[in-house]
């Protein structure tokens, strides 16, 4: 039994993806899990009460202290609890409190957070953007685009960049991680397209650093070096863990 000082330490992170629910406890100090992640497939369709169901059962595998503090992260943005719209998961959360289902499906508190603003402050607070003052960029590419804002250490939550309409599509269809994918796309003519991106986005927000995560991140030297930006652009630093690492970290610092 850990004693009281290194309960307060430890969060929990969820991480709620089109895919996968993964979760892990997290040493607050560190950023680094401090067990192994649990990922559970998420269901399908993965309509609320299936995935709060899916929820619990993760979390009832690591005996949570109901002290600590749990954060959940979800793809689309979260307005104090609830889902203004949704573009990845059933159409069914639309208007839904997340923390009002999920901590009803866990029987403690939760915090429920954007996926890549989650990973952004994670970026901000542990890994590649850590201790960068001024506006700070952080953009997830995977099923859809993410973005962060972070402000001197502050989020601005919900910015949905990978919403923009550009050349009159929205820039995710065109430039996530999954149109590489499913249109065969060439590193080079990926970049193309993610050039676009970040110019517009370079063009709206001057951000002083740019950070790249989501999954194809650990592939950064095949895309990287075919940017071109004003601001320096880093490959994120935490990888898969982003999510569950900042949503336990505003989970412990009062987020809502
Ligand atoms: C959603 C965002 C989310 C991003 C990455 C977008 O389609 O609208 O809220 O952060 O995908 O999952």
């Amino acid at each position: 039994m850990p004693g009281a000082e290194a309960q307060q330490r430890i969060g929990f992170g969820i991480d709620i993806g089109g895919s996968g629910i993964k979760g892990a406890p997290v040493d607050l100090e560190t950023g680094e899990l401090t067990a192994e992640r649990l990922r559970i497939p998420t269901p399908s369709p993965s309509k609320p009460k299936a995935v709060a169901s899916t929820v619990s059962e993760l979390v009832a595998a690591f005996d949570l202290d109901p002290a600590v503090p749990v954060g959940l992260t979800f793809p689309a943005p979260i307005k104090h609890g609830v889902v203004p719209f949704i573009a990845n998961l059933h159409k069914s959360w639309k208007g839904v409190d997340v923390p009002a289902l999920m901590s009803e499906a866990i029987g403690q508190p939760v915090i429920a957070v954007n996926d890549a603003d989650a990973a952004g402050v994670a970026e901000a607070v542990y890994g590649a953007a850590r201790g960068v003052p001024g506006v700070v960029l952080v953009t997830t590419l995977g099923t859809g685009i993410g973005s962060a804002l972070v402000v001197d250490g502050t989020l601005v939550p919900n910015t949905e960049l990978g919403h923009l309409e550009i050349d009159g599509a929205d820039a995710e269809d065109r430039a996530a991680s999954s149109a590489r994918e499913n249109e065969n796309l060439s590193w080079e003519e990926w970049a193309e397209r993610l050039q676009r991106f970040y110019s517009t986005v370079e063009m709206l927000f001057s951000p002083d650093l740019i950070v790249v995560g989501g999954g194809v991140s650990k592939k950064h030297e095949k895309f990287l070096p075919l940017l071109r930006t004003t601001a320096p652009m880093v490959p994120a630093a935490l990888r898969n863990t982003a999510g569950i690492v900042g949503a336990a970290y505003l989970a412990a610092h009062g987020y809502r």
